[in-house]
This record gives structure tokens, C-alpha cells and sequence, in this order.
């Protein structure tokens, strides 16, 4: 670990201020060399406070430098402005970054949605794609998009006792509202799974306002803040434990477990086609199987699916 990483960690577990006599002597080092150390991490805009007595950590648990990743601080890159972090993603992805790279931005100016919709990234959102390179046939990839759906709507409800029902293939819904959107993106090599990024929107901290289809953050339904470095950690730590030993069959019990689409009057729209019918399963590869009124079936892989 470098001494800055280890300046970060004292200051993070102390809840007053730490002298830098204190500091240097835990670490073996110079006053100056901690001071020197804590103006870096000061520039790289860790909110740490310096007065006669020492130094403090600034409570900022939102806080989203990478500084507060721990171990996978060096596979975070966060940003305060990008178009989309789906293209940076993809961009870090092609030059060989390590499986589980993530991108975060406070800010995306040309956020995007599935089938080219704008996502509107207001300010307190979580915005953030990963970057996976899971040892699975091609045909098995969109079950990677469904286990970030089951993952991010384990953590609300669990964490933080919201009542959050996946809509497929992979929206998070709490009342009929939408709290979180997935995107993802694949690129093949020699026919298998080069990379594939999953790109996540999650209101948190902000105020999504009256849009259509309505939409609600974790802040508005706890009616509190809430912190955005650990909804990360904990989401990155959940979805990396599941990809790590995916069980097909485990997952798709887990997706059908907390879904409200298989049983309703649905539209799914894809690039090419609409289905109109009943909903009735998701198939071994998450695919959604749609029956007609005569009795017909059939299953979309990918799509974008409404409500009737
Ligand atoms: C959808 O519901 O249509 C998917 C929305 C996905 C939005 C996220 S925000 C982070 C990442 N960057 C983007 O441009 N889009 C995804």
C-alpha cells in the first residue's frame, strides 16, 4: 500500500482529529513527508482538514474519489464530467483494463439509455459502468445484465428495506416508479466475450422531478441522504461475488423471485420488432417469453419492455 493510501486509511477509522506526530510515528516517517503526502491528497480533493492540532477526514461518507475504494481504488475512475461513462468504459476496455474496472462520473452530459434514449443525469445520482470479462458463452452474456438488475435491487431491499421489483429485463421499479436503469454493451473477440460493459443509473441523492415515466431516488424514499461510496462498494462487492460463481439456474430463481413483469399484459420493443402479449417466463439465457392470445409463444432476447 502506498503512504498515501495508508494516510487515507488512518484518517478514515479516526473520528477526531490526528496529529501528524501521530501519523509519523505510526508510519515511520517525517512530519514533513506526512504533510507532503496529506497536500496530495488534499489536490487529488480528498475534503481533509489541516489546523494546528492535526488532521481530519471531513465526514463526506458521498464522497466519490477513489480514495475511498480501498482495494479496488486503483481499478475506480472517477470523473466529474463525462458524456456517458459507457464510452469511457469502453475506451479503458479495448486498452486491456483489469475485469471489474469501473468508471463513475458526478456529471454525464450525453447520458444514455437503451434504445438510444437520453438518460438525464441530475446532480446526487449515482452514475457508473463496469467493465466484466466473464468466462461465459456468448449466448449466456445477457444473464451478466440480469445478475447487476438482482444485485442492485438485493442491496436496496436488503440495505435499505426498499420495496424494489425488477421490470425486464433489467429497470428497477419501487411502486411503478423507476429507480434504476441497466445498459450494457458488448464487444466480441475471436468468438467469445471480449468485454462487456454494464452501464448503471441509480437515483440516489437526487431529484429525478416529475418525468415520464415517473421516476424515484433512494433520498426522496428514506428522506434522507444516502451515501453513493457505499451503495458503490457494496453493489461491486455483491455483483463480483455473483459473477464469480454464476449458477445460471440460481440466478434466474433470484431474477424471477423479485420481478413483476412475468405475469402481466406487456409491449417489448426491440430495434427491429414489437411483441404485444402476456409475459410468462424468462428461458434459460433471460430471455423473455412472451405468449400471443392464440396461444403462440415467443421469446425476445433484448428489448425495451412497457406496461400495458
Ligand atoms: C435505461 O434504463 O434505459 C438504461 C439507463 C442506463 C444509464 C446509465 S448511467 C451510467 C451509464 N452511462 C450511460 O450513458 N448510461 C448508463
Amino acid at each position: 500500500m502506498k503512504t498515501r493510501d495508508k494516510i487515507f486509511t488512518l484518517l478514515s477509522k479516526s473520528d477526531t482529529v490526528l496529529s501528524g506526530e501521530a501519523i509519523s510515528r505510526e508510519l515511520g516517517i517525517s512530519r514533513v513527508s506526512v504533510w507532503k503526502h496529506i497536500r496530495w491528497l488534499i489536490n487529488a480533493g480528498i475534503p481533509i482538514t489541516a489546523s494546528a492540532k492535526g488532521y481530519m477526514l471531513e465526514p463526506d461518507e458521498d464522497s466519490l474519489t477513489q480514495f475511498g475504494f480501498g482495494d479496488r481504488k486503483d481499478r475506480i475512475h472517477v470523473y466529474q464530467h463525462l458524456p456517458s461513462t459507457m464510452d469511457q468504459a469502453a475506451t479503458l476496455a479495448r486498452g486491456g483494463c483489469p475485469d471489474f474496472t469501473v468508471v463513475v462520473a458526478e456529471r454525464q452530459t450525453r447520458g444514455r439509455g437503451r434504445l438510444a434514449r437520453v438518460w438525464l443525469s441530475t446532480d446526487g445520482g449515482l452514475y457508473f459502468t463496469v467493465v466484466v470479462r466473464p468466462d461465459l458463452p456468448i449466448d449466456l452474456a445477457h444473464l451478466v445484465n440480469l445478475a447487476a438488475a438482482v444485485e442492485i435491487s438485493a442491496l436496496l431491499r436488503f440495505t435499505y428495506s426498499i420495496d424494489a421489483w425488477l421490470k425486464w429485463p433489467n429497470d428497477i421499479l419501487v411502486d411503478g416508479r423507476k429507480i434504476c436503469g441497466c445498459l450494457s454493451q458488448m464487444e466480441i473477440e475471436g468468438g467469445l466475450i471480449g468485454f462487456l460493459s454494464i452501464g448503471i443509473g441509480l437515483n440516489v441523492n437526487n431529484d429525478p422531478g416529475p418525468v415520464s415515466p415517473p421516476a424515484v431516488s433512494m433520498k426522496q424514499l428514506l428522506e434522507r441522504a444516502v451515501s453513493r461510496r457505499k451503495v458503490l462498494l457494496d453493489f461491486l462487492e455483491r455483483f463480483e461475488a455473483r459473477l464469480s460463481s454464476i449458477n445460471p439456474p440460481v440466478l434466474i430463481e433470484d431474477w424471477k423471485r423479485y420481478n413483476n413483469t412475468i405475469g402481466r399484459e406487456v409491449s417489448v420493443v426491440t430495434a427491429t420488432k414489437t411483441y404485444a402479449g402476456r409475459a410468462v417466463d424468462i428461458d434459460d439465457q433471460g430471455g423473455l417469453v412472451v405468449e400471443h392470445d392464440d396461444g403462440s409463444r415467443e421469446t425476445v432476447i433484448y428489448g425495451d419492455c412497457f406496461y400495458n
